[in-house]
């Protein structure tokens, strides 16, 4: 496996790899690093899809609230590299803050409609800062396609979004949400929660698995909340939504709906916030 720390590094790294092997394919994995089960779901499916597998940690600032935990976030690099390497990654690209915002700059992606309501109603900028990070790391790494896990849904629907507006030459691929064998979801951030807020966490898998019993978008939301109220009521999380969407615009769907649509919760369980979503199904009558 090849580290590149800087642009040039990895333009290097990149070429070199390219003269052995004319018309491969690359797959990039884009993460912010504390690599989980999840991340190497990722890194797995990017090594079924193409040659050369590039993956890069890269903990983005611009994505960060004033009060979130940018600052905290995990960083345990000689762990991902380890991983990374296990996993069968290529390249790790692995820039300072310095190197993808240098000085002077000035312009950033704006996420629209789509990135303001949600995650981005609860953590204004946020999609602003994912999508300009994003944007700039497939201009760095120039790949074929990009990876990205179906966790982070709204994310998924406005990184889609932007690669249609901006005319991007990259396909998108959504990987499935990886579980811990209780249900949780993976997430870099469940190593903050202590042992009983881990339990409380579950409710947010349970609320989805109850919506996925139900024959309509209404009666799907109705159950998810039924479950998340009881936790709520007990203090034990603090909701911040629960919803059913159309899976491309993140809009609600709340009428009789024949086909798919996505369930998603977001809550804090003590200081921790996490998200989690499934696919759910409708059959026409
Ligand atoms: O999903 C993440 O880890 C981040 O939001 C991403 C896509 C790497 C951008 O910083």
């Amino acid at each position: 496996m090849r580290l590149a720390r800087s642009i040039p590094e990895l333009d290097r790294h990149r070429s070199d790899l390219r003269a052995g092997a004319v018309g491969a394919r690359t797959a990039f994995v884009p993460t912010m690093g504390a690599l989980h089960a999840g991340h190497l779901s990722l890194v797995s499916l990017a090594r079924r899809l193409a040659d050369v597998v590039v993956l890069s940690i890269f903990v983005n600032p611009l994505q960060f609230g004033p009060t979130e935990d940018y600052a905290d976030y995990p960083r345990p690099l000689a762990d991902d590299l380890a991983k990374a390497e296990a996993a069968g990654v290529d390249i790790v690209f692995t820039p300072s803050v310095k190197e993808i915002y240098p000085p002077g700059r000035q312009i950033s992606v704006n996420a629209g409609a789509i990135g303001s309501i949600l995650e981005g109603a609860s953590r204004p900028g946020h999609f602003d800062g994912v999508l300009t990070v994003v944007l700039k790391l497939l201009n760095i790494v120039a790949p074929d396609m990009a990876v990205f896990g179906r966790k982070d849904a709204q994310q998924l629907a406005c990184i889609r979004r932007m690669v249609l507006d901006f005319d991007l030459d990259v396909d998108i691929v959504g990987a499935p949400i990886i579980r811990e064998p209780d249900g949780l979801a993976m997430s870099s951030r469940n190593r903050f929660l202590s042992a009983a807020e881990r339990t409380s966490a579950l409710v947010l898998n349970a609320s989805l698995r109850a919506a996925e019993l139900e024959a309509t978008p209404a009666e799907a939301l109705a159950a998810a909340e039924k479950v998340l109220t009881k936790a709520v009521t007990a203090g034990e999380i603090v909701l911040d939504y629960v919803k059913v969407v159309n899976a491309t615009t993140m809009a609600p769907v709340l009428e009789d709906h024949p086909g798919t649509a996505l369930a998603l919760v977001a809550a804090r369980v003590g200081t921790t916030r996490l998200i989690d979503n499934t696919e759910l199904i409708f059959a026409s009558d």
